[in-house]
């Protein structure tokens, strides 16, 4: 079975990594193909596995927007590379319109074949979505194939809360035929927007990032995972509702506090908190894994403590309380030299993705983990 994963192009990098992250955490075996920036397809999925993955990806990836089920899938002959003088523009993409709209009306003459009861159920809607610009009629297609369902199935069209919902994806070399089964829980990423927690603190990480910067740790459910500059507790948020035990702490009791809260508030209760100087860290049981954001002395404070003091420090207290391999996710500023840190206490860098937040700062998420 194939997937096809429509993602976030906020980002250049973390979208995919995510992903690879998430598949190699979760065991999921399969191909991955880009097919443009935002698209992706996921080949041969595992059958007897195939709908707890699809489920899997569903709940845990945070920039991916939609998960569809391919249907069935078509090459398209791709006419942009022929060169034929500027002056023939327009010609082009006149010829280019009917050559895609052609080959569309060929492909979709198929689609009459397709057991469309195996997909649809009483009431159904189809959308088109287009990448790469490819000039067609979307809404004329959408209803050509509206009228194939139709008459292969005798179900009615529902646009709003349709039981069976098609999709189409096109991109400048590809047709994607596809059912949604799982809808992601998009409303999550608004629902837990900082200001919306019961506790808020301004300087807090936006949740998606968070959820991303969670997936890139590999936490398993059932992980123990550490937040010791816990905030208002927007990382150990997502890793809770991934299914990870929590461990949070903060040199600031009210934000310890204000994570209790905010902890409970999302139902999560398999958790500990502390008040603590992350200096002074000395947990029983090493954690999994860590996912943390610690003060830049922008516009969170770091004590009084220069900024990269307090990565050495850091880094130096977590390398004593995590597992073998366990893997430290960190977002720090452009402007600190984390590699010379890094360096000087053992530690080797996996991956590395720059977010550029406004004009005076980008930050750096880094992947990290223990030289063994
Ligand atoms: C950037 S904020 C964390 C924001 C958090 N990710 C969120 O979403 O709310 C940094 C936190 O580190 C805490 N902090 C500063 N120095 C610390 C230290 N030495 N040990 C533990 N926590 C510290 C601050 O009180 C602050 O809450």
């Amino acid at each position: 079975m194939d997937l096809l994963l429509i993602q976030s192009q906020e980002h250049q990098t973390l979208p995919l990594s995510e992903l690879k992250a998430v598949l190699e955490t979760e065991n999921i075996v399969s191909e991955i193909k880009v097919i443009t920036n935002g698209l992706i397809h996921l080949k041969n999925l595992k059958n007897e596995k195939y709908i707890n993955s699809y489920q899997i990806l569903a709940r845990r990836l945070g920039y991916t927007h939609e998960i569809l089920e391919v249907i069935t899938d078509y090459n398209l002959e791709n006419t942009e590379n022929n060169t034929i003088k500027d002056d023939f523009n327009k010609y082009i993409k006149n010829s280019d319109e009917k050559n895609i709209e052609n080959q569309l009306n060929i492909i979709f003459e198929s689609f009459k074949n397709i057991e469309w009861k195996e997909y649809i159920n009483d009431t159904f809607a189809v959308r088109l979505k287009r990448f790469d610009k490819v000039p067609i009629d979307t809404i004329g297609f959408e209803k050509k194939l509206g009228g194939i369902i139709k008459l292969a199935t005798k179900a009615t069209v529902a646009l709003n809360n349709p039981n069976s919902f098609i999709k189409l994806v096109i991109s400048k070399n590809k047709l994607f035929l596809t059912i949604i089964r799982f809808k992601l829980n998009k409303k999550h990423f608004q629902e837990v927007k900082p200001h919306k927690r019961p506790f808020f603190y301004p300087g807090s990480m936006n949740p998606k990032l968070a959820r991303g910067m969670v997936n890139l740790s590999k936490i398993k459910e059932g992980d123990l995972v550490l937040d010791p500059f816990c905030g208002t507790g927007g990382i150990l948020i997502e890793a809770g509702l991934i299914g990870a035990k929590l461990i949070g702490s903060d040199i600031n009791w009210k934000m310890k506090n204000g994570t209790n809260i905010n902890l409970e508030h999302y139902g999560l209760t398999d958790y500990k908190l502390y008040h603590l100087d992350v200096r002074e860290m000395k947990l029983i049981d090493k954690v999994d894994a860590v996912v943390t954001d610690p003060p830049y002395g922008i516009s969170s404070s770091t004590g009084g403590e220069n900024s990269e003091n307090i990565f050495y420090q850091f880094l130096d207290s977590i390398a004593k309380n995590i597992k073998k391999d366990g893997i430290i996710t960190i977002a720090s500023p452009d402007s600190l030299n984390l590699d010379h840190i890094l360096n000087e206490l053992n530690f080797e860098l996996i991956e590395r993705h720059k977010i550029k937040m406004h004009k005076s700062l980008t930050r750096v998420i880094s992947v990290i983990t223990k030289k063994s």
